[in-house]
């Protein structure tokens, strides 16, 4: 056994290591039986990692002053047993769909602690958020605070509700960009005034209970000067709003985007750094404009379950082209993963049967759709890899199942759960039949 070659990944994430059989072991349990008894692709999710990380946040932020909410971002990934674990993790949830709301009500998750986002939320939306009695609206256009004020008008119900500024900065990774005038399809814009607007006119409707504002400034992101300015710029409207109109901040939120780890090349900041920087923003502004402290409220998703998810393939055709590259096909790809096809996106991957080896060769790994596009790794460094081997593909866990589609009618992956040894099914794969479920025989008809 030669030995593992560290520069792959600095080190595994959560509760994955090497195990005696040179097989690669989540949360207890062996992935290559998991790959033998469930078939491959397979997500397997820790579940240890995904609650040490809420409780990484929410310890991060117990020395604030004032309340503070952490709202998991389903749309990173969504699964009714996901959505049990976290009721019980005392965190609030973000959803963005009537389906993330349905499936999260159906999970027993306290509607209370739900915020709901989108900039197309539909009538039907409104009614059942209205009806399942959630937490607050993130209001993101004029159409839809018209809408809420009539349907909260007809049913004579009280909505909480943040407006989403459009803040004009953009942060991504390792830069960020302040713009004046936004072009964004969400939320409210400061620079043209449609924010104030909003906030005037929402502070004037009877059945609307306007708590704060809302600003999400991107993805991937490595570092706090981001959310350092977005702070200032929207504490120091709040107190022309507040001179004008008495606009009174109760709640900010910062929305999510906090980085992590996919490859040696990411550098993502502990949680707790992320948490005393916004902390330490808001009081400071608040100080400055002499403003009463807001509660501030996230909404990670990445953050709490992307190192967490990883995917098997089983290794299937290889194709060298000599002096060029070596192509390794494995059974899943943009189907399962759509990332690296849509954004560029960067894994690393291990041989999850042979772990311990002698890295000596450079692959690329494709899926198997019929695109050429369907790459998931360029030249990554592996052992010899033979057909029938287990890849495993590290930090899935964030839009990746949740993005995943039957493109080719390929089956969407089946997602397991470990934790201390023991594993759970907790998304079934997708079956010929399944598909046959929504269709209907053109037969029938004529
Ligand atoms: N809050 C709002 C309002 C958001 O729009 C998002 C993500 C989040 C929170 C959570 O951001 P996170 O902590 O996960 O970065 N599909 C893309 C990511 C799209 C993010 C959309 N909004 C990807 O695969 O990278």
């Amino acid at each position: 056994m030669d030995q593992f070659n560290h520069q792959q990944f600095p080190e595994f994430p959560g509760n994955m290591r090497i195990n005696d059989k040179n097989h690669l072991e989540i949360g207890g349990v062996d992935t290559i039986s998991l790959a033998e008894k469930y078939a491959t692709p397979l997500y397997v999710y820790d579940t240890g990692l995904i609650k040490s990380r809420l409780n990484e946040f929410k310890d991060a932020f117990s020395s604030y002053e004032k309340a503070t909410q952490v709202a998991y971002a389903s749309k990173a990934f969504s699964s009714l047993a996901l959505y049990e674990l976290l009721a019980k993790e005392s965190i609030s949830l973000d959803v963005v769909s009537g389906g993330e709301l349905f499936l999260a009500i159906k999970a027993g998750f306290p509607a209370s602690k739900i915020h709901f986002h989108g900039n197309n939320k539909s009538h039907h939306e409104l009614v059942e958020a209205l009806n399942a009695d959630i937490g607050c609206i993130v209001v993101d256009n004029f159409t839809e605070l018209d809408m809420i004020n009539q349907l909260t008008t007809l049913h004579q119900k009280q909505m909480k509700v943040l407006i989403r500024i459009t803040p004009g900065v953009e942060a991504h990774t390792h830069e960020y960009i302040t713009t004046g005038q936004e072009d964004s399809k969400f939320g409210f814009d400061l620079a043209s005034g449609q924010a104030k607007e909003a906030i005037e006119l929402a502070q004037s409707l009877k059945y609307i209970d306007l708590i704060g504002l809302h600003a999400h400034i991107g993805s991937q992101i490595f570092e706090t000067v981001g959310y350092e300015v977005v702070i200032e710029r929207l504490l120091q409207h709040t107190v022309d709003w507040k001179k004008q109109f008495g606009f009174d901040l109760k709640v900010l939120n910062v929305g999510g985007g906090f980085g992590i780890r996919y490859t040696k090349e990411d550098a993502p900041l502990p949680i707790k750094d992320y948490a005393m920087s916004i902390m330490n923003s808001v009081r400071k502004q608040a100080d400055n404009f002499e403003l009463e402290l807001p509660e501030i409220w996230v909404e990670p998703g990445r953050s709490i379950v992307g190192e967490a998810g990883t995917t098997l393939y089983t290794v299937g055709t290889q194709k060298m082209i000599p002096n060029v590259r070596k192509y390794v096909s494995v059974d899943g790809g943009m189907a399962d993963n759509i990332r690296p096809a849509l954004y560029d996106a960067k894994y690393t991957g291990v041989l999850a049967n042979k772990v311990y080896a002698k890295y000596d060769s450079t692959v690329s790994i494709a899926g198997k759709a019929c695109e050429s596009g369907d790459m998931l790794i360029w030249d990554l460094d592996l052992p010899e890899i033979e057909q029938g081997d287990y890849l495993a593909v590290l930090s899935t866990g964030a839009y990746g199942y949740s993005m995943a589609s039957n493109y080719n009618r390929l089956p969407r992956p089946a997602v397991v759960f470990v934790e201390d040894g023991i594993d759970f099914l907790a998304i079934r794969r997708e079956t010929y039949e399944d598909f046959l479920n929504l269709e209907q025989s053109f037969e029938i008809k004529c």
